[in-house]
């Protein structure tokens, strides 16, 4: 017997398609066991789904496509205090620090005092979870007067991360400034808080005057850093947790952005 070319082909067909002996008990559970699983699956599974959101949603805010919002999606509230009171936002801002501090080791320091660094204050050198803790991890609307009475205290940590990037930034011979959105009433406060949480020596601390006040936070913020740069100022570096600290103009050189899904600042 002699097999055609064809035959042999479609001998080979045959083999292919049809199924090993094994592929069906592989697969086999018992139906008990199969809705055991399959509960523990579906819930598991919700709550992967769940992260999985709020990962997303966390990714357009730190990239600006969620633009201006005003709480945390409900379903992400807990997403949001597990990432901001857990390791990942300790590590995330280290991260940051390692950039801003790799980025700043190249910067030739002319010795005149004029290569500057500009930080923002609000969950940048300072950390409000202690207060966000109390009022819902960013659920709730903004209530600037319980806010104001939490920055009266004056107690806020720092934010290890950037103590440590500010720390180093002086021995490189950076000059700091402070810029933040905070009030000039709050001057006293802020100044001691910053050295309460050991920051110390920063060059000036720049807050909205009463012409400031209603000014966009990056409007503001601009029209500060160009007044350093009218001084002959060159801003290597600028750190904020907003975007509203680092766009519009005298941007600085780079600019390093630290983690926040608690609030956007616009
Ligand atoms: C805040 O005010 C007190 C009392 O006038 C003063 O002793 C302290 O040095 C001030 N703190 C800062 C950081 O300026
Ligand atoms: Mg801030």
């Amino acid at each position: 017997m002699t097999l055609t070319r064809c035959g042999i082909v479609s001998l080979f067909i045959i083999l292919a398609v049809s199924p090993t002996p094994f592929s069906q008990s592989i697969i086999q559970i018992s139906p008990e066991k199969k809705g055991a699983h399959l509960r523990r699956n579906e819930i598991s599974g919700q709550r992967r789904g769940v992260d999985l959101y709020c990962e997303s949603w966390k990714f357009t805010v730190e990239t600006n496509d969620a633009g201006i919002w005003s709480q945390v999606p409900e379903r992400c509230v807990d997403f949001v205090k597990d990432y901001i009171t857990g390791q990942r936002y300790l590590s995330e801002s280290e991260a940051v620090t390692d950039s801003a501090l790799a980025y700043a080791k190249t910067v030739e320091v002319s010795g005149n005092g004029k290569d500057a660094w500009v930080f923002d204050v609000d969950e940048t050198l300072l950390s409000n979870v202690p207060y966000y803790n109390d009022h819902g991890f960013g659920s709730e609307i903004f209530d600037e007067h319980s806010f104001n009475e939490w920055v009266n205290l004056a107690e806020s940590p720092g934010l290890p991360a950037s103590v440590r990037l500010y720390k180093k930034l002086q021995e490189l011979g950076f000059t700091i400034f402070v810029l933040t959105g905070r009030s000039e009433f709050q001057r006293n406060v802020t100044g001691n808080n910053l050295l309460y949480a050991g920051y110390s020596n920063w060059e000036t601390l720049l807050l909205r005057g009463d012409s400031d006040q209603g000014k966009l936070a990056s409007v503001f913020k601009s029209e500060k850093r160009k007044e350093l740069e009218g001084e002959g100022y060159i801003i290597h570096g600028n750190s904020g947790d907003q975007w509203s600290d680092l766009i519009g103009f005298a941007v600085g050189r780079r600019s390093f952005k630290l983690p926040n899904p608690l609030y956007v600042v616009p």
